[in-house]
């Protein structure tokens, strides 16, 4: 029995030493140690032995056993071994291809522009303040001094929703729901930075564009704080040098009304194409809040004053970097942008 179990022992390690990969180690070790492999037939035997014979084969059959799993498991992890370097031996990285470059973004020109015209009214005291762009015609004109049917409405062509629901055509129904928010005659200083949209398309407009309201409410507000204030944005924004016209002009929602001319950017005032031979250049509305436009809103012409301005911001970028078609600014091509 013992010289059976040698033999049976030989054969399979000389099979094993010939096995070549891993599926051929997996038959042998089926064939020998498996369910119905040859090792475990041999301990099924084992009961038609005497019981002095049956300990001492049993030993036997685990010791064969065991070395038998042994020299699997060696062999599996140098066919495995062998494997890896076969593949590493032809699989080649080649480390002259060029890596892909991360390029870094930057901000858009008109975010840079905004968050100049935000940082600049922050640090004079202003908050923040803002309001839907699908807007009520409550808020967008009548509240504004600009009942239905006034011949005002046409400076803006809008795009309706519905008879009472537009696309906000300006930031100024920001300055209402501010004031319609607040307690009546308390001190207001505000700026309101959003989307805008009017029917206009052409290299000046765009049926989407950005403005930047301001609105001050206080006690003894005058025209020179208005004036006051602006110039030191502008200054702020386009250096000390340049120079700031206030011009009579009219709006509902204010009384008295200016526009805000600065000295041409391109001619320094002496006149060329951008100005149109003028020497200056049109920036911002703005003007003394209307009684009017406070009543409706609960609060005191009597008691409070204020003043309000609004402007493009897309407007105050082309005369900063001196860009002369507005489109340039939704193209999204790389080329424009990248040249901030
Ligand atoms: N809302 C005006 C427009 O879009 C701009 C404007 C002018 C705003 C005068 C004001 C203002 O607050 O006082 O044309």
């Amino acid at each position: 029995m013992e010289k059976q179990l040698n033999e049976l022992k030989q054969q399979a390690i000389g099979e094993l030493a010939l096995a070549a990969s891993a599926d051929k180690l997996n038959d042998l070790r089926v064939k020998y140690l498996g369910k119905k492999g040859s090792l475990t037939a041999v301990l099924r035997g084992l009961g038609s032995l005497t019981a002095e014979e049956r300990p001492r084969i049993g030993q036997v059959v685990n010791e064969i056993r065991n070395e038998l799993e042994q020299l699997i498991e060696s062999k599996n992890s140098q066919l495995k071994q062998a494997e890896l370097s076969a593949r590493l031996a032809s699989e080649k990285i080649d480390i002259t291809l060029p890596g892909r470059k991360n390029r870094l973004g930057h901000k858009h020109p008109l975010t840079t522009t905004l968050d100049r015209i935000k940082a600049t009214f922050m640090n004079l005291g202003f908050e923040i303040a803002d309001g839907p762009e699908v807007e009520q015609d409550y808020y967008n004109f009548e509240a504004l001094n600009l009942p239905k049917d006034h011949p005002a409405r046409d400076m803006q062509d809008s795009f309706y929703i519905t008879e009472e629901f537009l696309l906000r055509t300006h930031t100024s129904p920001v300055q209402v729901r501010t004031m319609q928010k607040s307690e009546p005659n308390q001190p207001i200083r505000i700026i309101a930075p959003g989307k805008v949209y009017r029917r206009d398309y052409d290299a000046t407009h765009s049926p989407m564009f950005q403005q930047v309201e301001g609105l001050v409410i206080d006690r003894g507000i005058s025209f020179s704080d208005l004036k006051g204030t602006l110039e030191l944005f502008i200054h702020e924004m386009f250096g000390n040098n340049v120079g700031v016209r206030f011009r009579p002009s009219f709006f509902p929602f204010t009384e008295p009304s200016a526009e805000v001319d600065i000295s041409c950017v391109i001619c320094s005032g002496s006149g060329c194409r951008v100005c149109k031979g003028t020497g200056w250049l049109e920036i911002l509305g703005s003007g003394m809040v209307h009684p009017r436009v406070l009543e409706m809103s609960n609060f005191d012409p009597q008691q409070v004053s204020g003043f309000a301005f609004g402007m493009g911001v897309e407007r105050i970028a082309m005369l900063i970097y001196g860009i002369d078609d507005l489109r340039l600014f939704y193209d999204n091509d790389l080329r424009f942008l990248r040249q901030f």
